[in-house]
């Protein structure tokens, strides 16, 4: 009898980053412990459903390619169905209803533990809005930022120029408060296109942020939690964009992004760095595993951009790299992201 755990790993979804899904979820997949663990390749469609899919749907080059055969080459798992058919599903969704909660309230709801953190947390963790709050009250540094809601905007959009003008001012940086691999994201060196960028940045959420553009030292940093539940920061890595800011490409094809770790700092920045990031983990009531991309400016601050509570996982991913400058290689991580969620959620009182 086959007694490993039945780990069904989560891929697609509904958000604008489900093609970096597919890539993190096969990834995942393959490297899931077959000693120990036995895999279940489970694709999310554009409207939430779920259905299990054989490895010649998960090998498809794209999302586009695995939709046009689900009917006939996919068996549909309902939601009430997938405790019975898994005993913990490893979350390989980035973005919106995935990341952010929704997902994980469906899991707490049909008892099923999952990888990474929380209801709360997951929420926290992609609005870029709310967090800073958050982080600000525990002590840690974030961008300056002006929150520009749809309403405002369409209320007096020369009250809002005015205002981004005073601070954050330019050069700033233009984004949807809750998105990810930089979709609608535009650096700027003065107002103009401000007025577009907004635009371009509420077509993704009812609320836009103008940011200060940090000049410095990009870096990512792993946080892991160790066998007491305690965050542990890894080496951190630099992340140098090649141009205005850091491209999908950059972020997850081979090749293309330049990753050094540990990032080229002195010694005693590095520990600062590792620290804010763990202290960002633990205010932000993040689990199990998160990556910080954090911002080392010229004058010394150490600023948290935002935390990812489901980073990317692709072969190239960065969130590897930390790790394996300590031994850590991709397949014992995801077993130690599967045996420390399985422990959180053994702990639990009410949703993680
Ligand atoms: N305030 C900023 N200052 C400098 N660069 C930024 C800033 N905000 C974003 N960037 C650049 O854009 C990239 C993506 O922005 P980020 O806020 O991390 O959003 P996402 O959730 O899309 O990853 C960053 O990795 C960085 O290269
Ligand atoms: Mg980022």
């Amino acid at each position: 009898m086959d007694d490993r755990l039945r780990v069904g790993v989560v891929l697609g979804g509904r958000s604008s980053e489900r093609e970096i899904s597919l890539e993190s979820g096969r990834n995942v997949y393959h490297n899931l412990d077959p000693s120990r663990f036995a895999p279940v390749a489970i694709y999310m469609d554009g409207a939430g459903a779920l259905w299990e899919i054989g490895l010649t749907l998960l090998v498809q080059n794209t999302t586009r390619d695995i939709e046009a055969r689900l009917a006939h080459d996919a068996k549909r798992l309902r939601y009430e169905d997938l405790a019975a058919r898994v005993d913990f599903v490893y979350i390989g969704l980035h973005g919106k209803y995935g990341e952010d909660g929704c997902f994980q309230g469906l899991l707490e709801l049909l008892d099923v533990p999952y990888s990474g953190s929380g209801v709360l947390g997951s929420a926290l963790g992609m609005d870029k809005r709310v967090q800073r709050f958050i982080l600000r009250q525990a002590g840690i540094d974030v961008p300056r930022t002006h929150a520009v809601a749809r309403s405002a905007w369409d209320a007096d959009r020369a009250a809002v120029l005015a205002a981004v003008a005073a601070a954050p001012g330019y050069p700033c940086v233009v984004k949807p408060a809750r998105e990810g691999c930089s979709t609608a994201l535009a650096v700027l060196d003065g107002p103009d296109g401000l007025a577009a960028a907004v635009d371009a940045a509420l077509a993704w959420d009812n609320v836009a942020l103008v940011e200060e553009k940090l000049s410095g030292t990009e870096v990512t940093v792993a946080v892991i939690e160790d066998g007491a539940g305690r965050p542990v920061a890894y080496p951190p890595t630099e992340t140098p964009p090649l141009g205005a800011f850091l491209t999908i490409e950059e972020k997850f094809l081979p090749g293309q992004g330049v990753n050094v770790t540990p990032a080229r700092l002195p010694g005693d920045v590095l520990a600062a760095v590792r620290a804010t990031a763990e202290r960002a983990f633990a205010a932000l009531q993040l689990r199990v595993f998160a990556r910080m991309d954090m911002y080392v400016t010229a004058d010394g601050r150490i600023v948290v951009g935002e935390p990812n509570t489901l980073p990317g996982s692709s072969p190239s991913s960065t969130i590897f790299l930390g790790p394996i400058e300590e031994g850590i290689g991709p397949m014992d991580l995801v077993t130690r992201i599967v045996e420390r969620s399985l422990a959180a959620h053994r702990q639990k009182k009410g949703p993680l």
